[in-house]
């Protein structure tokens, strides 16, 4: 089908072109990610560039090199080490996370949407990336890329924020049953660097003859907005 078509090209892509993030683990390894390496990622990317977020990343990762040490950190040590990234709650809610996960779970992060979306500060986006990424379970990721990327794909005609449904069904359907994890970080990646919000890559896009909006005049119209 299209819809296997879409997630088949779009991982052949990754294998060769993902970014080498720091949280993820190493290309080819077929090594699971660190569940404490991508949940502490995907907190620190809320709101965050990659670029902004890769060197606050590589201290906490330093300095607190597993859950345990950061639920032992001191209160005013993690928040002095946040400072710059902004939305403090976060840093907050990092905090009681990673205590609940040392005191409530032995200091080993739940590995099931459900479990994860009970920790403080996890919400479902996160839930379903750090099941996918780190967990490997089929979870439907979707973020501000990933829902550009798919109104796209189909060409999604309803206005945001009404379209969020529908764009959430398509994401599902175009979700393969193994490596969803690879393919969440992939359509991450496709929406950062090709699928751009203004003037899209499509010259290079490897989901150019899979695009209902390539056909189309204008596909950085998709997703449409409300009008003001
Ligand atoms: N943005 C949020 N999570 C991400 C990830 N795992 N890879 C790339 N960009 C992201």
């Amino acid at each position: 089908s299209s819809n296997r078509k879409i997630a088949k090209d779009l991982l052949a892509h990754y294998d060769v072109h993902a970014r080498r993030l720091p949280w993820r683990a190493p290309p080819g390894s077929n090594e699971a990610a660190d569940p404490y390496r991508v949940w502490l990622s995907e907190i620190m990317l809320q709101q965050t560039t990659v670029a902004a977020v890769a060197p606050y990343f590589a201290r906490f990762t330093d300095r607190w090199p597993t859950v345990a040490d950061l639920a032992a950190a001191d209160d005013a040590e993690v928040m002095a080490a946040w400072a710059g990234l902004g939305y403090y709650a976060r840093a907050r809610n990092l905090l009681a996370c990673a205590r609940a996960v040392a005191r409530d779970h032995g200091g080993t992060f739940p590995d099931t949407e459900e479990g994860l979306r009970a920790l403080p500060g996890v919400g479902a986006y996160t839930a379903a990336a750090v099941a996918a990424i780190a967990f490997r379970r089929r979870t439907v990721v979707v973020d501000a890329n990933v829902e550009r990327v798919v109104a796209r794909l189909f060409a999604i005609a309803t206005p945001l924020p009404a379209a969020r449904p529908e764009i959430r069904a398509a994401a599902d359907r175009i979700t393969p049953d193994a490596r969803a994890g690879d393919f969440a970080q992939a359509m991450m990646d496709l929406g950062a660097t090709i699928c751009t919000p203004r003037n899209p890559a499509c010259g290079i896009c490897p989901l150019r003859e899979d695009c209902a909006a390539f056909l189309t005049a204008d596909p950085a119209a998709f997703p449409v907005k409300a009008a003001k």
